[in-house]
């Protein structure tokens, strides 16, 4: 949620500092920003130039393409609105009242109104209804009491001042600093949001995300919680949030190039679903490669005493991360046996259940940077450590597509699903590769515990090395025809979708889908559920998609899709050709397979109809309204 990037060196900041925003821009389009400072070498000393625009970053780019923003040390940013609508003078950066100290920030800080109202007391004007302005008004204000005790300008004094105001701060922020008194200096931190240091040579960008160093450096030093950094053209001073200087080593980022392109898709998210073949085989490779003993048949990084003593599992996530679980809850209590419960991350936050022992708590992001999951998982790892019982200690695993991202330095297992990195808003490929990290843990599970013969675990083993073939075909097959029936209901304002069982979960996917991009209503239900209410929606002019798998629901899923279409509903049906299939008005073929791995392949046709119905509509697509990639905010 809102990307920051800065930068100081020896090149122009502007052109490094709209490319990097150009790779962070799916973390928030309502405006963006950057200031950059003239250095002492150039004719207009010690400048600070401001440029920001509303809306998209190409208003911005062109409006420093014109007005031109000179200065080899700069901060940019690009917004998703908290506090303030999207207007250019809620836009950051933000100054303080001389217009000589610039602040980018990305988080909330949540006692803003506390610190305005203090400010504005002693006659500060503020310009924004952001909470952010808060923070250049209070760092000049530290700034001109330690100039006033004859303190000399330089680049610690402005890393000194920060340091006393982001005490002062609470809530989570990322942040960076300029000054146009001492254009050798950018001052970052960071609190419960990310933020990473890439080491070029002679200069150095920091950003909220690895795409903006894409052609920059590969090398990195992500910040950790509480630290302030101050950055020159001569090193990074690095402190924790006591003042102790802190030491580490950079380290090195793999598969940068593939976030540029889009490639000759009209979308990132038409080029993500198309991925999804390559995700699944990487994957096969990966966790399912020939040769493993019987006993263990899957491969995964963990000890053998992360899995001993397991009672039960809860899993917390936000979204489509939480479908991606609830598909997971369904395998690990039905194929391996172990009670397992998902909850919203934004509500376990506040209302955990009863500590229950020899559990083990997964967080889902596919971010690895989503404020609700990460704080749940923290809070759960916290009333634990209070209770200090042996059976109650903290087990933690989080599943995500960044294995550099905050989860990963959070919890002590991680789970790489190695999707690559997904640009378009809306997940695609990091569903499948979650589901599938899920198989793996199921599968690793069931095999221990012995929860299942062999012949089954190797059954469903064997189904899933056939997985990334059979996708391969499923979406060619799925792009064409979801574009004609994409024609019908492009008009459309309810959709329903029904779903059961391990298939109940993909119902709610495919409404997300379809609400997230087009903008149409979408709801998804349990298909027995629908009697008892959601039937009284049903009219012609409702859709109603039904995911109809063989399996232990297969014949009551159809008994609920019949209900539908003796409303006049019209009946989309996502199943296999052929089996009790003319029900439907329109059909979505999938291929015939066991009911366990069913929801790799009903999720396909959801992907691709809300995509084509989105295209038709003429909507942005990879960036739709009021959303962001990453949700770093509560
Ligand atoms: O990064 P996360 O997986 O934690 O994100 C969770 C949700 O914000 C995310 O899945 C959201 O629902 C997406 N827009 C889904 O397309």
């Amino acid at each position: 949620m809102c990307g920051i990037v800065a930068v100081i060196g020896s090149r122009d900041a502007a052109p490094l500092l709209l490319k990097g925003l150009k790779q962070l821009e799916y973390r928030g389009y309502d405006s963006a920003g950057l200031a950059t400072v003239t250095t002492r070498d150039i004719p207009s000393t010690g400048s600070l130039i401001c440029k920001r625009a509303n809306g998209k970053l190409a208003n911005l780019v062109e409006k420093v393409h014109s007005e031109g923003a000179p200065g080899q040390l700069g901060i940019g940013h690009t917004r998703w609105a908290t506090h303030g609508k999207p207007e250019e003078r809620n836009a950051h950066p933000h100054r303080d009242s001389s217009g000589s100290l610039a602040v980018v920030q990305n988080g909330i800080i949540e006692n803003h109104s506390a610190l305005r109202k203090a400010l504005q007391l002693e006659g500060v004007k503020f310009a924004s209804d952001t909470d952010t302005e808060v923070i250049p008004h209070l760092i000049s204000r530290e700034l001109n009491l330690l100039k006033s005790q004859g303190r000399i300008v330089n680049a610690t004094l402005l890393l000194e001042a920060v340091r006393k105001v982001v005490s002062q701060l609470q809530g989570a922020y990322a942040l960076a600093v300029v000054w146009q008194e001492t254009p050798e200096a950018l001052v970052v931190a960071r609190k419960q949001a990310p933020l990473l240091i890439g080491l070029g040579e002679g200069e150095f960008l920091c950003a909220s995300d690895t795409p903006a160093l894409a052609g920059f450096t590969r090398t990195i030093l992500p910040m950790e919680d509480g630290e302030v950094a101050l950055l020159t053209p001569l090193g990074i001073e690095l402190y924790d949030s006591q003042g102790h200087r802190q030491q580490r080593s950079p380290s090195f980022l793999h598969g940068l190039e593939d976030v540029v392109s889009k490639r000759n898709f009209r979308h990132f998210m038409l080029k993500e679903i198309y991925e999804q073949p390559e995700t699944a085989r990487l994957w096969v490779d990966r966790h399912l490669p020939l040769g493993l003993p019987e006993a263990v048949p899957v491969a995964l990084p963990f000890e053998n005493s992360f899995y001993e003593g397991i009672e039960r599992i809860q899993i917390l996530a936000c979204g489509t991360s939480r479908h991606a679980a609830m598909v997971g809850a369904y395998l690990l209590e039905q194929f391996a046996g172990i009670p397992t419960t998902v909850f919203y991350a934004s509500e376990f936050r506040y209302a955990p259940p009863p500590l229950a022992p020899n559990t083990l708590t997964i967080g889902v992001t596919q971010s690895g940077e989503t404020a609700d999951t990460l704080a749940a998982l923290a809070m759960e790892k916290e009333r634990r450590e209070v209770y200090k019982h042996p059976d109650f200690l903290s087990r933690e695993l989080g599943i995500t597509n960044r294995a550099e991202s905050s989860i990963a330095r959070q919890v002590s297992n991680i789970l790489d699903i190695g999707a690559g990195l997904e640009v378009g808003v809306a997940a695609t490929k990091t569903f499948l590769a979650q589901l599938l990290s899920f198989y793996s843990l199921t599968l690793s599970f069931a095999s221990r515990r012995k929860s299942r013969s062999l012949e089954e675990i190797t059954s469903l083993i064997n189904e899933l090395r056939l997985l990334p073939k059979q996708l391969l075909v499923l979406v060619k097959q799925h792009d064409a025809l979801a574009v004609t029936l994409a024609q019908r209901f492009s008009d459309t304002q309810n959709v329903i979708f029904l779903g059961r069982g391990i298939n109940y979960p993909i119902a709610l996917e495919g409404a997300l889908k379809l609400k997230e991009i087009s903008y149409i209503h979408a709801e998804g239900y349990p298909a027995g559920e629908m009697k008892h209410g959601p039937i009284a929606l049903l009219e012609r002019r409702v859709p109603v998609i039904s995911i109809a798998t063989p399996g232990v629901v297969f014949e009551k899923v159809l008994s609920n899709a019949q209900e539908a279409k003796a409303r006049d509903a019209q009946l989309i049906g996502v199943a296999p050709e052929g089996l009790a299939t003319e029900i439907f008005d329109a059909l979505m073929p999938i291929p015939e397979v066991s009911e366990w791995i069913s929801p790799l392949f009903s999720v396909i046709p959801m992907q691709l109809l809300s995509y084509h119905i989105a295209a038709n509509r003429g909507l942005d697509i990879d960036q739709p309204r009021n959303l962001a990639k990453s949700v770093t905010v509560e």
